[in-house]
């Protein structure tokens, strides 16, 4: 069978030509939506997922601003600074890249951050938000999957979905989402993750497999049945002989798949470039919020 690439290059490439009236509307009141972006320490990955994310904002004529820290950074000196960008109003977004040095508690810095600037949608306040169907700010990966599905008229009413992985990031949130009373959610979802024996009995039986476990080409074409959906999260550094040193792979075995799955996300041009496009949409809609409280 012929698979689909689903491609998340194309798909953003529509959503920013969709959002640049409401970047011009906000302009026109005098508003740049703004992000500030915090990296700390030296992860080499940490610091391209930045890159990426501040060119971006470049390009679209938005406001970003990355500030770094040294891995023995403490915890105090990264919640005052967050304090001091809760109430600066040139930004409307506030990202800490993950992850942080083992010094520093991922929860006590998220808690610090004003939900209103909450732009990952990592803040309990708007998980809770999530998870009880209220409007809050949806972590950008999830966001930009169903965005994808949503592009490619891929309606999961009714289908199984088994998501691998379970993290706060992608895994937890995008099981709410694809299970969600909503058009084109609805779906049963299965949550399969380090603690699953045999894997391979759920996605052997699922129509769209999610893959978010950082494992490079975990999963094959034996592990799937035929025409089944899969949506990659995974970006894995794997070492080859190029100039780099190092190229990049999904959590899924790629070229096993074509022309056994009904679709697939490549890696790169997936999900990555939605992640991006969701962060953009989030801080348009904080900075939206910021002159409207009723939205
Ligand atoms: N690390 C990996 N993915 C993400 C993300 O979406 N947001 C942040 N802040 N850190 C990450």
């Amino acid at each position: 069978m012929e698979t689909r690439i689903l491609s998340g290059k194309k798909v953003s490439s529509s959503f920013y030509t969709s959002i640049k009236p409401r970047i011009d509307s906000l302009k026109s009141s005098d508003i740049i939506p703004g992000l500030a972006v915090l990296l700390v320490g030296d992860n080499a990955a940490s610091a391209v997922y930045v890159r990426n994310k501040t060119k971006k904002f470049n390009e679209l004529g938005l406001y970003s601003d990355t500030i770094t820290f040294s891995d023995s950074v403490s915890q105090d000196e990264i919640i005052s600074k967050i304090q001091e960008l809760n109430l600066n109003q040139s930004f409307h977004g506030i990202l800490v890249q993950l992850p942080l040095p083992d010094q520093i508690n991922d929860d006590i810095i998220i808690n610090s951050i004003d939900p209103k600037k909450d732009v990952d949608g990592f803040h309990p306040y708007n998980l809770g938000c999530l998870i009880s169907g209220k409007s809050g700010f949806v972590p950008c990966t999830p966001k930009g999957i169903m965005r994808i599905l949503d592009y490619y008229d891929i309606d999961l009413s009714n289908k199984h979905v088994v998501v691998v992985g379970r993290s706060n990031i992608v895994g937890r949130p995008i099981s709410i989402l694809t299970s969600m009373k909503k058009k084109f959610s609805n779906a049963t979802t299965t949550l399969c993750h380090s603690g699953t024996k045999n894997i391979s009995q759920y996605t052997q039986n699922a129509d769209v497999v999610i893959l978010a476990l950082g494992s490079p080409e975990y999963l094959t074409d034996k592990d799937v049945k035929e025409g089944t959906v899969i949506i990659d999260v995974g970006i894995n550094r794997i070492k080859d002989s190029t100039e780099k040193g190092f190229k990049l792979v999904g959590d899924a075995d790629y070229e096993s798949m074509i022309d056994h799955a009904g679709a697939i996300t490549p890696v790169p041009g997936g999900v990555g470039p939605m992640t991006i496009a969701m962060l953009v949409e989030n801080t348009v809609e904080a900075a939206e919020k910021s002159i409207n409280s009723s939205l």
